[in-house]
């Protein structure tokens, strides 16, 4: 029998077939290959414009309250700003404080503690060069805490008018290690700018919040030697090898030789990392360092990329060298005087994981001591309290006026990695003036919800 197809040769009739295949194929739905579900995706993201003239964008997302206890012009904004220098906030977003968070198969699962319960959460990538930020020259990424302040300012009033309800709502502007320059920079900048502007030109920033902070390097650098000896993991010919280091970080640090004096804290961390052999100094428990790889593997995906809005020209670092680059100079430069200036005008929390050995504990309370506040004295009196969230010990609270310390057990220099539920507890408990964090102060917090 002859066949009804017009006479092909085979070569024709493979092509035809490939276009029959090709038709139906292109006709039936895209199939979605995202690993970011839609009830994953932010609010709202994109980018806000820092520089008319150069076009340069600072990158965000920003994620509604879950479950808001106030109207939601009431409702507070949490802006977090990742450290580095040059980090990208969207470790915050995905690895941290999220309301999803990439687990190890590269797909995302519900954070247990997302920090948007009953905030709202913005994440910055800051300063421009970071992330999926996009700096139009290297020479225009900022190098002096000013200019990245000035940035934000800009980004952050933009963000602000994309809604008519966020204009009234409080700010709080947290963040972790790097940020402790950041955040300072930020609200000092901010509350300056903000007096010579008319109300409804400023921005509502009720509070900053820093996790395993450097602040002040100079005093900072000075601790590691110690630290490390009293926790048993350098012997005492190793702690004078570390004190020789850090007086050396001290001394160029005090001839304001600024990119020597970096180099000079990269040492002392180094020869820690050496001499200790752990696998990381974020985390003197972890076998294995943190997972930030995952992030960029996540952040990767075309469609996750397209789902977030972010520009087809970004490319993602976790950390971007350049901007580390830039800022090489700024690391040693202290900005103790701004959280002065912030915990007369404002109020401070300074938190931290316990077993973080780069920007731990020890090293922010020997700052902390130094601080030139009228009521310094009174709060290094104040008692420590054992804050407890659902009838376990979660760690240490101190309080005086505007100024609250926090030790966060169980936890590294990621603090909402490692203790998600915790750490929504702390920052929902300070930013709320709740327990420990009442003017009375003496109230465990008993139950997660509000
Ligand atoms: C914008 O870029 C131009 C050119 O680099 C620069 O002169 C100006 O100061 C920048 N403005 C801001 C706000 O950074
Ligand atoms: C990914 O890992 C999580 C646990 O970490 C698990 O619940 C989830 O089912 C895994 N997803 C896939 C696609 O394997
Ligand atoms: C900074 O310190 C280095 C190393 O001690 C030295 O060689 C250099 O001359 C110093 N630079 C300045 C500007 O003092
Ligand atoms: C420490 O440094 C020495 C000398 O460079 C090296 O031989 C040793 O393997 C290092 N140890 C660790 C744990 O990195």
């Amino acid at each position: 029998m002859e066949s009804t197809l017009p006479k092909l040769h085979h070569h024709s009739l493979v092509k035809l077939t490939l276009l029959i295949f090709t038709v139906l194929h292109y006709q039936l739905p895209p199939v979605t290959t995202s690993p970011l579900p839609k009830e994953a995706l932010p609010t709202r993201s994109g980018y806000l414009k820092v520089n008319s003239s150069t076009g340069s964008s600072i990158f965000y997302t920003y994620y509604e309250a879950q479950k808001p206890i106030f109207p939601l012009s009431q409702t507070p904004i949490l802006i977090w700003l990742q450290g580095g220098p040059g980090c990208s906030s969207m470790l915050g977003n995905f690895y941290e404080l999220g309301p999803w968070r990439v687990s190890s198969n590269v797909t995302v699962e519900p954070n247990p503690g997302p920090w948007n319960r009953v905030f709202g959460v913005l994440f910055i990538d800051n300063p421009i060069g970071v992330g999926f930020s996009i700096a139009s020259s290297v020479e225009e990424i900022p190098r002096n805490q000013h200019d990245i302040a000035k940035h934000l300012f800009i980004a952050i009033k933009k963000f602000i008018s994309l809604d008519g309800s966020y204009k009234t709502r409080p700010v709080y502007v947290t963040g972790e290690s790097y940020a402790g320059k950041y955040v300072p920079g930020f609200g000092y900048y901010a509350l300056k700018r903000n007096a010579r502007l008319p109300v409804d030109s400023r921005i509502n920033l009720q509070g900053v919040a820093i996790g395993n902070g450097l602040t002040d390097p100079i005093t900072q650098v000075g601790t590691h030697a110690l630290n490390a000896y009293y926790s048993g993991l350098v012997n005492d010919k190793q702690r004078k090898v570390l004190e020789d280091l850090q007086k050396e970080a001290i001394g160029l640090t005090q001839r304001a030789n600024w990119s020597e004096a970096t180099n000079a804290r990269n040492k002392v961390l180094n020869k820690l990392q050496n001499m200790t052999g752990l696998a990381t100094l974020y985390d003197f428990r972890r076998l294995i360092p943190y997972q930030d790889d995952l992030v960029a593997e996540f952040l990767k995906n075309a469609e996750v990329r397209k789902q977030l809005g972010v520009k087809d020209n970004a490319v993602f670092q976790v950390c971007s060298d350049v901007v580390g680059t830039a800022l090489h100079e700024d690391v040693m430069k202290s900005v103790k005087y701004m959280v002065e200036y912030l915990v007369k005008n404002t109020k401070v929390l300074l938190y931290q994981g316990h077993c973080d050995l780069r920007d731990g504990v020890v090293s922010t309370e020997a700052w902390v001591k130094k601080m030139k506040w009228e009521r310094i004295g009174e709060f290094l009196e104040a008692e420590r309290k054992v804050w407890k969230v659902n009838n376990e010990l979660a760690g240490y609270v101190q309080k005086l006026g505007s100024l609250s310390h926090v030790i966060v057990l169980g936890a590294g220099h990621l603090v909402p990695t490692d203790q998600a539920v915790n750490s929504q507890a702390m920052i929902e408990d300070w930013v709320l003036e709740k327990g420990l964090f009442s003017n009375d102060g003496q109230k465990d917090r008993m139950v997660i919800d509000l």
